[in-house]
């Protein structure tokens, strides 16, 4: 084993980093003999310099990141840091400087990831990101290595710890949307900015890194379709148990049947409680890759926290020093197929639509004469009077009657696959009927 250690610089030290720097030293000498070098921690730059680190010695502590990547003996520099600046500046400074990258950095690889690759490949280093997507579960390996002979047409998931923890509390306790948000970033789970997490751009982010890896393109986190969970109501959630299903934020990338194009899509979505991701609970995650020759693949684990992410960090920290020790590089970019994105219209699934509509004759026909105009087959209708004391619900299988009452009601169609450009027609006309008051909520339908 070589005696010299292999110098480490580490960006940031808040939730991720302080977990990195604890194992690092507690795991020391088995690090060392599986990397066959010391590993050895030459800095740690934060922001607040006079903030108690536990186990951390305050003579590695800086402020000034960009001379600790520009020092020059350093062989990897770990960005924990988060966001785009400074965090992209100093990882190019770190190739410049004859550094390796590892990076939890999902934000900037998906904004930026082509650039970071073509600087690491021109220094001849590497960029390592395990850690970027789905925390602790090993995905991007096994996409970017152990899959790589074989052909990726889906990748299905959640993603996100944050928006899973606060679903599943919503659902099983009955927890407020505020109070589970604040559990989750008390738990270490959330963005600096947790509205990264609720309003889908985090997952966005890493839909965006899993559709590269996977169909061998790029995707930037602008070409995927993004919503949040902040629209998602105690209502949507009952009308899904009463479907038998649950509601979790999806990320979902396809490639098209034709081969020719790729699809990105981060979206709440009803699930069946008998589909797998419905039991995935608290800030787990759950991603199924849907491969050619392998078949369905589902990979499962803490999805969120500083020790599981530490946990793929150091993964990462391993892999680069073997490859500094055999002066090779790992994997770099491979996104040669250059397939387009396409739009979400393109996009065929199911829809749950909650209508608010007058009752009185004639509305169901009305409003099915609307979705049959615009190609969307309804699959079930409920209604449910909302007379006082009517209590009235009517379950109605293509083509049934229901019963009606005076006054309000609500009216919930489930369609068949439909493209997302013709529900969004439906969803127009259906507005621009009278005796519509209101579009309540669409939600799709995923999993069967
Ligand atoms: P934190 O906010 O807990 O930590 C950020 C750290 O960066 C802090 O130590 C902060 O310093 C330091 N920092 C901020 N700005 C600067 C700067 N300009 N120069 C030097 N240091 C700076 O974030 P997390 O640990 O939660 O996340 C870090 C990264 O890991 C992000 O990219 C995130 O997306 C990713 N990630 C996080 C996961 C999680 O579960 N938390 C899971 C997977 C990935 P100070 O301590 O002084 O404030
Ligand atoms: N905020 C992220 C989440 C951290 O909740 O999933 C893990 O990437």
């Amino acid at each position: 084993m070589r005696t010299r250690p292999l110098k480490v610089a580490l960006l940031g030290c808040g939730v991720v980093g302080s977990e990195v720097a604890r194992i690092m030293t507690t795991h020391a000498d088995d690090l060392a003999a599986r990397i066959g070098a010391p590993v050895e921690l030459a800095g740690v730059a934060v922001r607040r310099p006079s903030k108690v680190r536990e186990g951390i010695d305050p003579a590695l502590i800086t402020t000034d990141a960009t001379a600790l990547v520009k020092r020059g003996d350093i062989d990897v520099v770990i960005e924990v840091i988060g966001g785009i600046e400074p965090a992209r500046t100093l990882i190019t400074t770190a190739f410049e400087h004859g550094a390796s990258v590892v990076s939890a950095n999902k934000a900037l690889l998906a904004e930026d990831g082509a650039a970071l690759h073509a600087a690491a490949e021109q220094h001849g280093r590497d960029l390592y990101y395990e850690a970027a997507v789905a925390g602790a579960i090993p995905l991007v390996r096994p996409l970017r290595e152990s899959l790589a002979g074989d052909k990726v047409n889906r990748v299905l998931g959640i993603v996100n710890g944050t928006t899973n923890f606060i679903l599943d509390k919503m659902d099983t306790s009955g927890a407020g949307y505020s109070e589970a948000l604040d559990e989750a970033t008390a738990l270490g789970y959330a963005e600096a900015d947790p509205t990264a997490d609720v309003e889908g751009f985090d997952a966005a982010a890493k839909a965006a890194i899993l559709a590269g890896i996977a169909f061998h393109t790029r995707v930037r986190i602008g070409d995927v379709h993004r919503e949040g969970i902040t629209e998602v109501t105690a209502a949507d959630i009952a009308s899904a148990r009463r479907m038998g299903c649950t509601v979790k934020l999806l990320a979902i990338c396809e490639r098209a049947a034709d081969g020719q194009s790729v699809t990105a899509r981060v979206h709440p979505a009803m699930i069946p409680l008998s589909h797998p991701l419905a039991s995935v609970r608290e800030a787990y995650n759950a991603v199924f890759v849907e491969a050619e020759a392998a078949g369905q693949l589902m990979f499962y684990g803490p999805g969120a926290g500083g020790s599981p992410t530490a946990s793929a960090v150091l993964g990462d920290l391993v892999a680069v020093c073997r490859n500094k020790l055999n002066e090779a590089t790992g994997p770099g970019e491979s996104a040669y197929t250059r397939l387009p994105v396409s739009p979400m219209g393109d996009v065929v699934t199911r829809y749950h639509i909650s209508l608010d509509v007058a009752d009185k004759p004639g509305v169901l026909a009305q409003v099915a004469t609307v979705f049959a105009e615009k190609g969307v087959s309804i699959d079930t209708v409920r209604q449910q009077g909302r007379n006082p004391g009517s209590g009235d619900e009517v379950v109605i299988e293509q083509g049934g009657g229901g019963r009606r009452v005076g006054g309000e009601a609500s009216l919930v169609v489930v369609t068949h696959r439909a493209s997302d450009a013709a529900l969004s027609a439906t969803v127009e006309a259906l507005r621009k009927l009278d005796t519509v008051r209101g579009v309540a909520s669409i939600m799709r339908v995923e999993g069967e």
